[in-house]
C-alpha cells in the first residue's frame, strides 16, 4: 500500500551519521554537543539529545530549501498519510494553519471559517487581510460544547457568499467528533475552491478503520495536524499536507519559510522522522491498544454515579457524523461540580493532568501512550469523588448560553492595527473590540478584533471566570479591561 519504504528515517540516520563521525562542531548551537550547557539540565536531560541539537548544514539538509533527508523525511510522510506533498511545521499546527490561510487568501478575500476557530485561524487572517465569513457549528447544548459544521451550513454560507475563495473547517473537534467531511468537500468542491482542514486533533486517524475518515481521504484540499498531540512526535511537530492541485505547492513552502524560524530543532524534526515511521508501519496495532483502553475507561465511567462520559451514541445528533473515541469526555454537571472543579480536583489531589476542562466536562486524550494501570487510577479517583459529591452537592451546574456571533464593523487586521484605548469590560459594550477574547482552552474566540462589543458577551465573560474558567486574550491578563478600537479609526465595512 505505500510506495516508498516506510522503515526508512533519512533525517534521524543523517543526524545519527553526524553523531558517529564525532564531528567537530565549530556551528551553533554555542552548548556544541551538550559540553557548554548548564550541568544541571544536562544530567537531567542525559547526553544524547545534545549530540542531534544542530543546525542547518549540509548532511543534516534545510528545512527551507529541503534537499536532503528533510525532503525525503516529508516525501515519507506524504507516502504514509496518501497526500501530495507534506512539509513539517515545527510551528506547530499553529504555524500551519496560518500557513495554510495565507497560502490561499490574500487581502480582502474572502475565507469562511467555523465560529469554534483555533486562534491561530484568526491570527492567520489578520496576517493575510483576508475577511472571515463566519459559520455557526452544531452546539450541543446537553454537554455544552460545539461540534462541526453540518454540510447544510456550509452550503448555505456558499450560497450567500459565492465570491469565497477558500473554506476552512475543524475536522474532528477537540472532543473527537467529526462531521460529515466527505460532504462537505464535495460541496466545496462544486464551487472549485479548496478545503482546508485544521486537522489539529487528527494526526491518527488515517491509520485504523475504527476512527473517523482522515481529511485527506475525505478528498480535502490541505490540512494541518498536530503529530505532537497525539502520535509520537515531540511538542511542536506538525504536518501541513497538500492534496490537490488547487494548492500551489510552491507558494505553501514559501509561505512557510517566510513564517517559521531559520533555526528548526532538528531534535523535533528527527521526532517526526520517526512518529511517522511508527504510526505508518504499526499504528493499527497501537490505536486497536488506545482505542481498546478507552473504550474500557468510558465503559467504568458510565457506572459511576454522577459521570457521564459519551461514545459512539452520540452519532446523528446534529454536527456528529463520526465519533474518534479515544478521546474520552467526562461530563460531571450530575456531580454539582465544574469540569474545570473535576481537572483541579483531579491535578491537586492526585496529581492526575487533564487536557482540558470547561463548564460541565473534563476531557482526557487517549492515545497509545496509556496504560491500564493509568486507566483504573483515573477510575479509582472518579470513584471517590463521586463518593464525596453524588447527591451531597445540590449545587447545579448551568452552562451560559454561548453568546451570538457578534457583529463585524472591522476586518480583523485593521482592528488589530487600528489605533486602540482601555476601557474595563464593564464600559466596553457597544464599542469595537480591538483583541481577542478567548474561553481557553481550547481557544474558542468570544470576541475577535474588529466585532461590535454586546452586553451578552460581557455577562458571558462574567460568568465563565466566576466559573474559574480561563478567559483571556485580552492584555490585561485579568480581563477586568478591554482594548477598543478608538472611534476616528472605525472606518465601517459593508459586512452584509
Ligand atoms: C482545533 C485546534 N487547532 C489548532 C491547534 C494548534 O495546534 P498546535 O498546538 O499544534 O499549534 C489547536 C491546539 O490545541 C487546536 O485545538
Amino acid at each position: 500500500m505505500y510506495k516508498l519504504n516506510q522503515n526508512e528515517t533519512p533525517l534521524f540516520d543523517a543526524l545519527m551519521e553526524y553523531v558517529n563521525r564525532e564531528t567537530l562542531p565549530f556551528h551553533v548551537p554555542g552548548h556544541k554537543k551538550g559540553n557548554g550547557m548548564d550541568e544541571t539540565f544536562k544530567d537531567f536531560i542525559g547526553p544524547n539529545a545534545f549530540k542531534i541539537d544542530v543546525t542547518v548544514f549540509k548532511l543534516v539538509d534545510s528545512l527551507h530549501h529541503p534537499k536532503g533527508p528533510i525532503k525525503k523525511a516529508q516525501e515519507l510522510a506524504a507516502d504514509a498519510y496518501g497526500s501530495k506533498t507534506a512539509f513539517y511545521s515545527i510551528h506547530g499546527t499553529s504555524g500551519a494553519i496560518q500557513s495554510m490561510i495565507l497560502s490561499v487568501v490574500g487581502a480582502g478575500d474572502k475565507i469562511i471559517i467555523p465560529r469554534n476557530i483555533h486562534k491561530s485561524v484568526t491570527s492567520g487572517i489578520i496576517l493575510s487581510g483576508a475577511e472571515p465569513v463566519y459559520m455557526q457549528p452544531e452546539i450541543d447544548k446537553d454537554l455544552g460544547i460545539a461540534h462541526g459544521v453540518s454540510p447544510k451550513t456550509v452550503e448555505e454560507t456558499l450560497k450567500a457568499n459565492p465570491d469565497a475563495k477558500a473554506v476552512l473547517i475543524i475536522n474532528p473537534t477537540y472532543y473527537g467528533v467529526a462531521t460529515n467531511i466527505k460532504k462537505i468537500a464535495e460541496i466545496v468542491h462544486n464551487y472549485d475552491i479548496p478545503l482546508i482542514v485544521d486537522e489539529a486533533h487528527g494526526p491518527h486517524l488515517g491509520f485504523n478503520d475504527k476512527l473517523p475518515v482522515s481529511a485527506i481521504e475525505a478528498g480535502a484540499d490541505m490540512c494541518s495536524q498536530s503529530t505532537h498531540k497525539i502520535i509520537g512526535a515531540l511538542t511542536q511537530c506538525s504536518l501541513l499536507h497538500v492534496n490537490s492541485d488547487r494548492i500551489d505547492t510552491r507558494r505553501v513552502q514559501q509561505v512557510l519559510n517566510l513564517l517559521h524560524t531559520t533555526s528548526p530543532s532538528y531534535i523535533l524534526m528527527a521526532s517526526l522522522d520517526c512518529a511517522r515511521r511508527q504510526i505508518a508501519l504499526n499504528g493499527k496495532e497501537l490505536l486497536d491498544k488506545a482505542i481498546g483502553l478507552a473504550d474500557y475507561v468510558r465503559e467504568e465511567i458510565n457506572k459511576i454515579p454522577g459521570f457521564k462520559c459519551f461514545g459512539k451514541e452520540i452519532l446523528g445528533t446534529p454536527g456528529a457524523y463520526a465519533f474518534d473515541s479515544t478521546k474520552i469526555t467526562i461530563t460531571c454537571k450530575d456531580l454539582g461540580i465544574t469540569g474545570y472543579e473535576l481537572d483541579t480536583l483531579l491535578a491537586d489531589r492526585y496529581h492526575i493532568q487533564m487536557e482540558l476542562s470547561d463548564f460541565y466536562n473534563t476531557l482526557a486524550v487517549g492515545s497509545f501512550g496509556d496504560t491500564k494501570e493509568g486507566m483504573v487510577k483515573l477510575i479509582t479517583a472518579l470513584k471517590e469523588i463521586s463518593l464525596e459529591y453524588y447527591s451531597k452537592n445540590n449545587k447545579k451546574i448551568c452552562f451560559p448560553d454561548i453568546p451570538e456571533i457578534p457583529e463585524q464593523i472591522l476586518i480583523p487586521r485593521e482592528a488589530f492595527n487600528s489605533e486602540k484605548t482601555c476601557v474595563s469590560i464593564q464600559d466596553s459594550i457597544g464599542k469595537i473590540s480591538g483583541e481577542f477574547l478567548l474561553a481557553y482552552p481550547p481557544g474558542i474566540p468570544i470576541l475577535c478584533p474588529g466585532e461590535k462589543i454586546t452586553k451578552e458577551i460581557v455577562d458571558y465573560v462574567n460568568e465563565l471566570k466566576k466559573a474559574g474558567l480561563f478567559v483571556q486574550g485580552t492584555e490585561d491578563p485579568d480581563v477586568e479591561n478591554i482594548k477598543i478600537v478608538k472611534k476616528e479609526d472605525a472606518v465601517y465595512i459593508d459586512v452584509t
